[in-house]
């Protein structure tokens, strides 16, 4: 019998793996759910074909979250991250954005940057508990209800992070 995800403290059964194109029905239905305005599974797809880093959140059955990220000129930019609605608030985002983000230190990327709604503050509260600062902001870089959304631009430097853990 599967156990109810409110029972589960801090997931300790779920894993960061690769994101493989099996697991794109399962990472849109997460992110559809999760978004307004979702990627389409062709933009997860794209994702893995251009060798972003894509990982999962999962356990033996199932995907509950995962992050995406590209690397390049010194500088990781996360371009997703997400947690299914049941599983949230049980530290597997800053789970996942640990892990990316010593990913990219480890390649070598001195700062890490993304974007993010200022109407999103459970994922603000997140970036700026790991330390990101707001460094911009895009005027009408969201698609919105009814017009569009700014996005605010937040940085973090790389620089001296620790090298990846085995185990997330
Ligand atoms: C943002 C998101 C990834 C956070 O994932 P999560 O697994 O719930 O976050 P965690 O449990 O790891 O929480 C880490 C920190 O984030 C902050 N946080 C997370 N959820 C929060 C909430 N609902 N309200 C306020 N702060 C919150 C807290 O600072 C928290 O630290 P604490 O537990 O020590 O208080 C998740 O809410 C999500 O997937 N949202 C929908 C998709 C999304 O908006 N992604 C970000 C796009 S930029």
């Amino acid at each position: 019998m599967a156990i109810a995800p409110e029972l589960l403290d801090a997931a300790p059964e779920i894993g960061i793996r690769a994101m493989t194109a099996a697991d794109v029905a399962e990472v849109f239905a997460v992110e559809r759910a999760s978004y307004q305005f979702p990627w389409s599974e062709g933009i997860f797809r794209d994702c893995l074909r251009v060798g972003y880093v894509c990982r999962v959140l999962a356990s033996a059955s199932r995907v509950v979250g995962y992050g995406v990220m590209s690397l390049g000129a010194g500088e990781a930019h996360v371009l997703n991250l997400c947690v299914a609605d049941g599983y949230r608030c049980r530290g597997l985002g800053r789970r996942m954005l640990g892990y990316l983000l010593e990913r990219g230190a480890a390649a070598g990327m001195s700062e890490a940057f993304l974007e993010v709604r200022p109407s999103n503050t459970a994922a603000i509260r997140l970036y700026q508990a790991i330390g990101f600062e707001q460094v911009g902001m895009r005027r009408g870089y969201y698609q919105a209800v009814g017009g569009r959304e700014d996005a605010a631009v937040l940085r973090l430097s790389l620089r001296g992070r620790r090298p990846p853990r085995n185990t997330y």
